[in-house]
Order: C-alpha cells, then sequence, then structure tokens
C-alpha cells in the first residue's frame, strides 16, 4: 500500500453551472488510482462516476469545471504532474490523454469521429503518440484489430464505424484506447450495451492486456456482476463524494457504509429476484437539493436521529487502507451552518 499511486485525487470539485443553478456533481472527491491494478467505480446513476473519469482527463463537458482540488498524476513513483493545473488542450495534457492514459466510453460513437475510417483512427493516434512511421502505425493497427477479436483487419482497416455491428464498433474502440499502451485505462461502463457473450470476451480481453502492459484500470461500473470479475479495489460513490473504499472481498464479504450493503442487497441472485435499490427508501435526491448532514441520510435504513441530519462525517481510514464516510464509524465535523 505505501507504493506510490498512479492517480491521487484530492477534495476534487466539478460544478456545471446552468442557468437553473450549480450541480456540484463531485462535490469533495479523494480517492488513489493503484498501479498496475483494477480500481472499480460503482455507485447509482448521477452520483459522479462519468465526471470523475472525465475530470481526470479533462473533458468536462461545458458549462461544467474543476473548481476546486487536484488530481495529481505520477507517470513514475518519483515524478509528479498536477494534472488541474494543465491546460485541457495544452500539449502536454494532449500527450497525457490517448496516450498515458486512454479511455473507453459506454457509447462508442462519442469516440470514434463518423467520418473516419477506423484504420485511419487507429493509425493516427498511434503515429501522434508513438511518433512512428505511417506504415509502422498500420502494421501496430491490424495487430490491435487482430487482438480485439476483429476479423479479417486488413480488410477491415477501410471500413466507416457505422458499417460495423454495436459489438464490432466497441472492440474497435477499446482497440483505439489501448493502442498507445497507456499506463492507465478509464472504461466508462463499456460492457454496458453488450450481450453477456461480448461483454465477457472484452472483460478477459482488458485483463489480459492489462497483465501484459501492467496498465492500472478505472472500470466505471453500476454492475456489481462485472465488479466481482474484475476488481481489485472498489470506490462507491453517493451523490459526488466517496462513500466508502476498499478491496473487492471487504465490499462483499464485509460492507460498512450503510449505503454500500444496500447496493449490495440489489445484486440478482441465482434464481431469486433483484431488489431494485429505490425499493429501499426513495430516490438518488437531486442534485440541486442535497441533503444536510450526511447526505445518504434520508434513505439510510440505520440513521442515527439527531445527528446524521445535521452532522457531516469525514472520510475515516482503517488500518488495511479501507475507507468510510458513515458516523457509525466515528469521526465528523461539526456542520459549518
Ligand atoms: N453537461 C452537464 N450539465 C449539467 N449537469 C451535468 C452534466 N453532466 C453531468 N451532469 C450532472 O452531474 C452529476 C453526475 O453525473 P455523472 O457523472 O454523469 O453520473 P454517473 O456517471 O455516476 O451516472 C449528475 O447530477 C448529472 O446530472
Ligand atoms: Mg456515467
Amino acid at each position: 500500500m505505501s507504493e506510490t499511486p498512479l492517480i491521487e485525487l484530492e477534495g476534487l470539485r466539478t460544478h456545471f453551472f446552468t442557468d437553473e443553478g450549480v450541480v456540484k456533481a463531485l462535490d469533495g472527491v479523494t480517492f488513489s488510482v493503484p498501479r498496475g491494478r483494477t480500481l472499480c467505480v460503482v455507485g447509482e446513476s448521477g452520483c459522479g462516476k462519468s465526471v470523475t473519469g472525465r475530470s481526470i482527463l479533462q473533458i468536462v463537458d461545458r458549462p461544467g469545471r474543476i473548481v476546486e482540488g487536484r488530481i495529481l498524476y505520477h507517470p513514475t513513483p518519483h515524478e509528479t504532474i498536477d494534472i488541474t493545473a494543465l491546460r485541457p488542450m495544452s500539449r502536454q495534457m494532449r500527450t497525457i490523454r490517448g496516450g498515458e492514459i486512454g479511455m473507453i466510453f459506454q457509447e462508442p460513437m462519442t469516440s470514434l469521429g463518423p467520418i473516419q475510417t477506423i484504420g485511419k483512427q487507429i493509425s493516427e493516434t498511434i503515429r501522434i503518440h508513438k511518433g512512428v512511421s505511417k506504415a509502422e502505425a498500420r502494421n501496430q493497427t491490424i495487430e490491435w484489430l487482430a487482438r480485439v477479436g476483429i476479423p479479417r483487419p486488413e480488410t477491415r482497416l477501410g471500413a466507416y464505424p457505422f458499417e460495423l455491428s454495436g459489438g464490432m464498433r466497441q472492440r474497435v474502440m477499446i482497440a483505439l484506447g489501448l493502442c498507445c499502451r497507456p499506463k492507465l485505462l478509464i472504461a466508462d461502463e463499456p460492457t454496458t450495451a453488450l450481450d453477456v457473450t461480448t461483454q465477457a470476451v472484452i472483460l478477459d480481453l482488458i485483463r489480459e492486456l492489462q497483465e501484459e502492459m501492467d496498465m492500472a484500470v478505472m472500470f466505471i461500473t453500476h454492475d456489481l456482476g462485472v465488479v466481482a470479475q474484475i476488481a481489485d479495489d472498489v470506490v462507491v460513490m453517493y451523490l459526488g463524494r466517496v462513500a466508502e473504499r476498499a478491496g473487492v472481498e471487504t465490499i462483499f464479504d464485509a460492507p460498512r457504509h450503510p449505503y454500500t450493503r444496500a447496493l449490495m442487497r440489489s445484486i440478482p441472485r441465482l434464481g431469486g429476484s433483484r431488489e431494485p435499490l429505490e425499493a429501499i427508501r426513495g430516490m438518488v435526491p437531486h442534485p440541486f437539493r442535497r441533503p444536510s448532514g450526511c447526505s445518504f441520510h434520508p434513505r439510510c435504513p440505520e440513521v442515527i436521529a439527531g445527528r446524521c441530519e445535521s452532522l457531516d462525517p469525514d472520510l475515516r481510514e482503517f488500518g488495511d487502507g479501507s475507507q468510510v464516510r458513515c458516523l457509525l464509524y466515528g469521526s465528523q465535523t461539526e456542520a459549518q451552518q
């Protein structure tokens, strides 16, 4: 645990300044991504998973921006780059984005350009980031397409994204995310739209490449079945903050935060029915109306009356590196208002 992590998020706040008000999508996110391991980021829709990934890459959509906090990137254990200090379109940021940190998204069309052949998109990316010749980039492109399971890659180079099936497009996007051999792959629900068989193939592929390249993976998903298959560590987010972070065994066998426990109860069981999280208590509040105190208290089955609605718990560290933000585990800060 003492090794310098690859990425450290410190008190990251990313807000969207809309006409209706400020959406505090990230409201003080702190966690680290270890080298060479798989960290899954989970939580219900709207809790800030995608905005976290996009903040690291400095591709937050307008009207959003990082307003506070730091993103420290350690390319080697002895180097530190503060990503939040770089301009999004600066040369250094463009070198990091897509070169040192690769990304794949749920919807392939958001990262694949519609009017360029897939061969050109991948080979240009390799050329820009690796500075190799055109011929070499073409060879590597063919290799990557073959690795992600695209048949007859030489003839597929000239295909446009719209000519491919959804599963094939997803594979192309994965090739694009991996072709520069990144130190970190940020995968934002990359298999959600796929059938179970293709999903399994792609998870295997990511795992295989991860071992080969010693790549860290930050895998964003709301599918706890996927988490069980691939995670080393898990970060549970709720309303733009970390509720809990722990090793995957702890998350499944001894979850601490009542929110994590509620998520665990929502996993489908063999032969059993899935209990929707909404059935536990209420919905995720609208981001304009963040509850006072612990933001989970209105839905929490273990709420402590007279405390949880006014006290904002700190993220408490345990000896094994796990963390939880909940008054059941002590440490708290008096609400300032
Ligand atoms: N472009 C945007 N404009 C306004 N609000 C946004 C925008 N993108 C995301 N948000 C808000 O930020 C919050 C976090 O979103 P997101 O990270 O996409 O959630 P998740 O990926 O966990 O489902 C949500 O409340 C969402 O509505
Ligand atoms: Mg998302």
